[in-house]
């Protein structure tokens, strides 16, 4: 998988490249992470990248003359049509169906923008999507473009030794995590299920699955009601609602049905 980087802070993919699996990754030529500093276009004596928004308003934006420049060395470095991607707030929500498709293309060039923005006309004429990674701001696009970096690379076949833990993770099935649990079996007074303990692969599946509905319907109801649940959902999500003493089960449970 290619990532070239376009960025004005290219150390800090160290970060991507220097620690962990994305370490062990790209040693191994499972990734391949490319910068390119839009400093080294600018050619003023002062290696210009900035300048002040047309109409006033605060900060700066960065110029298109660098910026472009880099970009267009990013498209020649990478496999040719390769999509470029600018991280920003404005951008459309980051989820695992997304980080999919960016696997999918097999390489992809992303853009880190700093100060108050990108000159518009950058986007419309160098950039094919803009993404964001949540309803926050932050000081710049190398921390979000480090987030496509990782959990793309997590589904590079061999970047995870065991491929069932890509599948496994959260989202990927469009849930969340069910808890799990380490040696020793008693901390602080705190044991662990029982269920875990029993040996038995059927029943413990089954009450991982419980589980991860449990968390998804009361955490991210949002993410239930568009993937939908299935009859054994139903009835594992149901028996856990009326342990609760909740009332009209039925009736909530239906707004979830789907699959
Ligand atoms: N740049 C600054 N904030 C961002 C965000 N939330 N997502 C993507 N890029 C950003």
């Amino acid at each position: 998988m290619y990532f070239g980087v376009v960025s004005l802070f290219p150390q800090m993919f160290e970060a991507v490249t220097n620690y962990g699996v994305t370490r062990r990754a790209h040693e191994r030529g499972l990734i391949k992470v490319n910068c390119f500093n839009p400093r080294d276009y600018a050619y003023d004596k002062f290696k210009t990248v900035d300048d002040k928004p047309y109409g006033g308003g605060p900060g700066m934006l960065m110029k298109v003359q660098p910026l472009c420049d880099a970009i267009n060395a990013a498209r020649k470095d990478a496999p040719e049509g390769t999509k470029v991607v600018c991280m920003s707030p404005q951008g459309i929500a980051l989820d695992h169906s997304l980080v999919a498709r960016f696997h999918d293309w097999g390489s992809i060039i992303l853009v880190a923008g700093r100060y108050e923005g990108i000159d518009e006309r950058v986007l419309q004429k160098e950039v094919d999507l803009e993404v964001s990674i949540g309803d926050y701001v932050l000081s710049g696009g190398e921390l979000p473009a480090m987030c496509v970096i990782d959990a793309v690379s997590r589904l590079v076949p061999g970047v995870l030794g065991d491929i069932r833990n890509a599948e496994e993770d959260s989202f990927a099935k469009g849930l969340l995590h069910y808890p799990q649990y380490t040696r020793p079996e008693i901390v602080n007074q705190q044991s662990v299920p029982k269920i875990i303990l029993s040996g038995n692969h059927a029943q413990i599946e089954q009450w991982r699955l419980q589980q991860s509905l449990i968390r998804t319907y009361e955490r991210r109801p949002d993410l239930l009601k568009s993937r939908g649940i299935n009859k054994l959902e139903y009835k594992l999500l149901k028996e856990y609602l009326q342990s609760k003493n909740i009332q009209d089960v039925d009736k909530i449970l239906m707004t979830y049905l789907g699959r």
